[in-house]
């Protein structure tokens, strides 16, 4: 089955085509970071206007590219949630309208399925079950996947996601938008012995998160430094170093947690942070001795893309789910409402 996808739940347009035997045949990505850039994050009105533009240019580009017409496409996916109402609605009226005009399926995918499903486009892929840690800019979810649409939510942040706290860190620091990987690179010249930052909600048992005391720590702590006047590049390096090491070891410590009280073999991590290198390395030495591996798709995989999104919509539609006529937007939308295939 060939399924075009389309990504617009938030600030980067992401279309590709996937075929469920010859695998990903085209895929494009348009990213509005310089557009909101001078905002220090996303203007949602200017997101939708955007995506407006490009995503009809975009679908015909793949097409292009992949040597497919329009009546070839046998079903479409679209994000139709959790992310900005506006952005939303413009990928999902598209596809939605795509759908009917050539008479295919269309289906509404989740945002984080999406992000949870990519790793498995890699042929050595884990198979079910598994974990998954999903560390994007809007969540931080700690899930057991037991098959296609069968998730459980261990563990979820309690106020900010992961994503947003190195955003918000890099706006302190002065560093651009998104900010994840710039504090992590202004983080490989920072002495990691200077200052020692707090692991969030690791004393307690159980796998949530919360990443907004940290942020506030790291805002005492730059407040203090620029007080001071030993805010100087050294100490942003520093303060940038200490930042991620806490956040890289939070997660790691309850992603061992979760695979130990699991007893599961495997844990795949995707969304934006897990582009983040020294959270690979330290969470694949970490689960090392319990015998798990650690499964992570490519940079380009892991932040917003349509692949995704096409991806895990085939395997729906190909289990027989989709949608009706209705354009479905659900900014909000738990995980664990999702339906099984
Ligand atoms: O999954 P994603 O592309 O979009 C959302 O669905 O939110 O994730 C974007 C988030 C941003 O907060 C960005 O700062 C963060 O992922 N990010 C990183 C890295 N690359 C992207 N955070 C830490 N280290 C990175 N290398
Ligand atoms: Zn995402």
């Amino acid at each position: 089955m060939l399924v075009l996808g389309v990504e617009t739940s938030c600030d980067e347009t992401g279309v590709a085509l996937y075929h469920s035997e010859r695998g990903l045949l085209a895929d494009a990505l348009y990213s509005q970071i310089p557009l909101h850039a001078d905002y220090g994050g996303v203007v949602p009105e200017l997101a939708s206007r955007d995506h407006i533009r490009k995503t009809l240019p975009l679908i015909a580009q793949i097409m292009r590219q992949a040597g497919i017409g329009p009546g070839d496409v046998e079903g479409l996916a679209y994000t139709s949630g959790p992310g900005l109402v506006g952005a939303l609605l413009v990928g999902a009226s598209i596809a939605r309208s795509m759908a009917w005009a050539l008479q295919v399926p269309a289906i509404g995918v989740h945002h984080m399925e999406g992000h949870l499903l990519a790793p498995l486009l890699d042929p050595s892929a884990p198979e079910f079950p598994f974990i998954a840690l999903l560390v994007s800019g809007g969540h931080t979810l700690l899930v057991r996947a037991d098959g296609v649409g069968n998730y459980e939510v261990l563990g979820e942040s309690l106020d900010d996601a992961a994503g947003e706290a190195f955003d918000k860190t890099a706006k302190m620091l002065g560093l651009g938008y998104p900010g994840g990987p710039e504090v992590a690179a202004l983080a490989q010249s920072g002495d990691p012995e200077r200052f020692d930052f707090p692991r969030p909600m690791t004393d307690r048992p159980g796998l949530d998160f919360s990443f907004s005391g940290l942020k506030t720590y790291t805002l005492n702590t730059v407040k203090r430094l620029e007080q001071s006047g030993q805010l100087d590049d050294q100490a942003r390096a520093d303060v940038a170093r200490a930042f991620e090491e806490a956040v890289v070891d939070t997660l790691v410590i309850k992603c061992r947690r979760a695979v130990r009280d699991s007893g599961l073999d495997s844990l795949v991590m995707a969304g934006g942070v897990a582009a983040n290198r020294r959270l690979r390395e330290r969470l694949a030495t970490a689960l090392e001795p319990l015998a798990c591996r650690v499964c992570y798709p490519p940079p380009e995989l892991c932040t917003d893309n349509g692949a995704m999104i096409a991806f895990a919509g085939c395997l729906r539609l190909l289990a027989g789910q989709h949608d009706g006529l209705t354009i479905n937007a659900r900014p909000r939308w738990p995980m664990n409402e999702l339906e099984g295939v």
